[in-house]
């Protein structure tokens, strides 16, 4: 190899170091703000699972959660629940609600819940007045624990005798 040519290969070899570098610096900034989103992301699925604990979805939507005192795994979360609610209204069950979701996209989920008027047990007036970042936070949760379960009984109206398990909410005075 004459110098030239052993000076050319150099060069062609620092370049290609510093193209390296260059790329390698700009993939690290690109995956910046891939991260933060990452970040954001997992954020949002806590405050998801944090408005399902704190609005208390699982004390009717998952079975056996009253009596374990909330001691349930996340896995069994919001499968609906057998336990009929019955009173006036006829007898409630509280619906699977990972079954639910699969139904919506997020958009539709916003919208369902703000005009949803369900029967009695169901709070609907506190679960229509949740801010929509929170709806969207719940729905990106309960999305993630995926489907499972079977769809809840169907509600029998006042004058069909539930077969059991049925609670009885009746007012004494
Ligand atoms: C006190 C019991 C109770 C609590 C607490 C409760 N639900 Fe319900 N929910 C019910 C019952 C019972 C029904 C079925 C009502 C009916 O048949 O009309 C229902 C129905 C629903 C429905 C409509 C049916 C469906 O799946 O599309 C949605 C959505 C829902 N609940 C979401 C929630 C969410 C989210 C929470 C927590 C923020 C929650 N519920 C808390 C008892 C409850």
């Amino acid at each position: 190899m004459n110098r030239n040519r052993a000076l050319a290969v150099l060069a062609a070899g620092l370049a290609i170091s510093i193209v390296a570098h260059v790329a390698n610096a700009a993939g690290a900034e690109a995956s910046k703000p891939a991260a933060s989103q990452k970040a954001a992301a997992s954020r949002e699925i806590d405050r998801g699972r944090y408005m399902v604990l704190t609005g208390h979805c699982n004390n009717c939507h998952t079975a056996g959660y009253i009596m374990k005192e909330g001691n349930v795994p996340e896995q069994q979360w919001l499968l609906g629940n057998p336990v009929g609610h019955r009173g006036p209204w006829g007898t409630t069950y509280a619906s699977n609600l990972r079954l639910t979701v699969q139904n919506f996209t997020e958009e539709q989920w916003v919208r369902y819940a703000k005009a949803l008027k369900a029967r009695p047990t169901m709070p609907w007036w506190s679960f229509s007045t949740t801010t929509e970042q929170d709806l969207r936070a719940m729905y990106k949760f309960i999305k993630r624990l995926g489907p499972a379960g079977e769809p809840a009984k169907p509600f029998l109206p006042p004058g069909k005798e539930p077969s059991p398990p049925y609670e009885v909410r009746q007012l004494v005075q």
